[in-house]
């Protein structure tokens, strides 16, 4: 039964779904699977999607093209299709590739040592979509593989607000807090295996109710307790979950890092409504201004649609005004995609291809400037820096300040997990480069 057998993990999509393909690892790493470095040679192949854009689909079918030939040389390899195209497809995936063995949602893979077992027994696939009663995280190995330096954990996953673009309270269904005992004993074990860093991962996690803490304030108030845990953030967060508590935290907590993820979408309030966002564009910048006031120095980064459907030039406007006037250090932008089964996918004002290109080009040229310019604006500032790795160049270490920004500097390999002063030297695009500061060349 513990025979060596290789695993292969390919995830798309955001954090969470690194996460969970991380935790597929753990689950299966009792049957006998090690991780493999490519799907060459692996005995499963676990292909973790991700269903929020168009083309998720068309990839994943190119991708099982290849696997199946791959197949065809190997016929005992598993073929595995999770995340939340698997959630959104199920038996599709089946029938337009029936070489592939199972399909599993983000809410089974708990159960995958009992779904290999069926696939490598029975004839035709292993489909498990159905949300299980059991809660997944109930069912998880404890422990796992160390995930290095900084580590994500995700402490509530699904969504009950159903913005009219989106598929993900569909395919991770609805929101659920993990109790703050289970997290703080996760965070304890990922402390040991030397993380530093941990960043709390939730569709809406500052919603997080959990048993054992008052809010997601409250649980980042225990878990700056834990001994090695040296800073914390959360993402995604909702602006309407934004309370004063947790706005209090970036204030109190030393450990909760001066940045911010908090998606607005639009500036216009006609499209906000319409996207069912349940928040003004006024209420987004006044609640900028209170995370200003609490802690001055804090850095926010966000997430805006272009062309979402009954868009017109005015929103579009309003949308680049809200940028210029909140100055983001970070942003993620995106075409509008129509995803099926949701709201805004059948609604009227479509907005044309090109007409949707433009105002995201417009968008991300504002985007890129407001970060090149928070970038150099570090320059000849010391910074405290958390070591990851190695960099790009020999003698090169690359970290990350509290703003979640790229540092590379010559630094001795044994700093890596260390938190020391860096002069800035340069602000780049989408890093910066330094150098240790005095005291720290002399100690190394
Ligand atoms: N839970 C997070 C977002 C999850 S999806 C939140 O509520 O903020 C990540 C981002 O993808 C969203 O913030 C949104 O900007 C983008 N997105 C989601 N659905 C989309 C769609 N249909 N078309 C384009 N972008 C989309
Ligand atoms: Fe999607 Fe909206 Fe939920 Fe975020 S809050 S996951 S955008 S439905
Ligand atoms: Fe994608 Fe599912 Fe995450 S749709 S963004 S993998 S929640």
């Amino acid at each position: 039964m513990t025979d060596k057998k290789r695993l292969f993990v390919k995830n798309w999509g955001c954090q969470m779904n690194v996460y969970d393909g991380g935790r597929m690892a753990d689950v299966l790493a009792p049957l006998g699977y090690a991780p493999a470095e490519a799907p060459e040679g692996a005995d499963m192949v676990i292909l973790n999607t991700c269903h929020i854009r168009e083309k998720a689909t068309e990839k994943l079918f190119s991708e099982l093209g290849r696997l199946r030939a791959l197949k065809q040389e190997r016929p005992g390899m598993v073929i595995a299709v999770a995340g939340c195209v698997a959630q959104a497809e199920g038996a599709e995936i089946t029938a337009r590739a029936p070489y592939v063995d199972m399909v599993f949602g983000p809410q089974s893979y708990h159960r995958l040592p009992e779904m290999v077992a069926r696939a490598t027994r029975a004839a035709g696939a292993v489909i498990e979509t159905e949300f299980p009663a059991e809660e997944k995280f109930d069912h998880l190995p404890e422990g796992g593989a160390p995930q290095g330096v900084t580590g994500f954990l995700t402490v509530q996953e699904g969504c009950d607000k159903f913005c009219a673009f989106c598929v993900v309270p569909y395919t991770r269904g609805a929101e659920f807090s993990r109790p703050a005992g289970a997290i703080l004993a996760e965070a304890r074990r990922m402390a040991a295996q030397g993380t530093k860093e941990l960043t709390l991962l939730g569709q809406n996690v500052n919603a997080w109710h959990g048993e054992g803490a008052d809010g997601l304030a409250g649980l980042l108030r225990l878990l700056a307790e834990v001994p090695g845990i040296e800073r914390l953030r959360y993402t995604t967060s909702h602006p309407r979950d934004m309370d004063e508590a947790l706005i209090a935290a970036h204030r109190d907590i030393p450990q909760v890092m001066p940045f911010l993820h908090l998606p607005v979408q639009s500036g216009s309030d006609r499209i906000l409504s319409t996207m069912n966002r349940g928040h003004t564009a006024e209420h987004y910048l006044r609640l900028v201004e209170r995370l200003r006031r609490a802690r001055p120095d804090l850095a926010l980064s966000t997430d805006i649609i272009a062309g979402h459907p009954g868009e017109r030039e005015e929103d579009h406007q309003a949308t680049l005004a809200l940028i210029r006037e909140v100055g983001f250090a970070q942003a993620f932008s995106f075409k509008y995609s129509p995803r099926p089964g949701t709201p805004a996918a059948g609604m009227a004002g479509q907005v044309e291809e090109a007409t949707k290109d433009r105002r995201l080009a417009e968008i991300q040229a504002l985007l890129r400037d407001q970060q090149a310019a928070f970038n150099a604006r570090m320059t000849g500032t010391i910074c405290e820096v958390l070591w990851t790795g190695p960099g790009r160049h020999p003698g090169q270490m690359s970290g990350r300040t509290p703003w979640l920004q790229p540092v590379h500097a010559l630094a001795p390999s044994h700093c890596v997990g260390r938190i020391t002063p860096v002069r800035i030297l340069a602000g780049h695009p989408n890093s910066l480069s330094g150098e240790l500061a005095e005291q720290e060349r002399t100690a190394a």
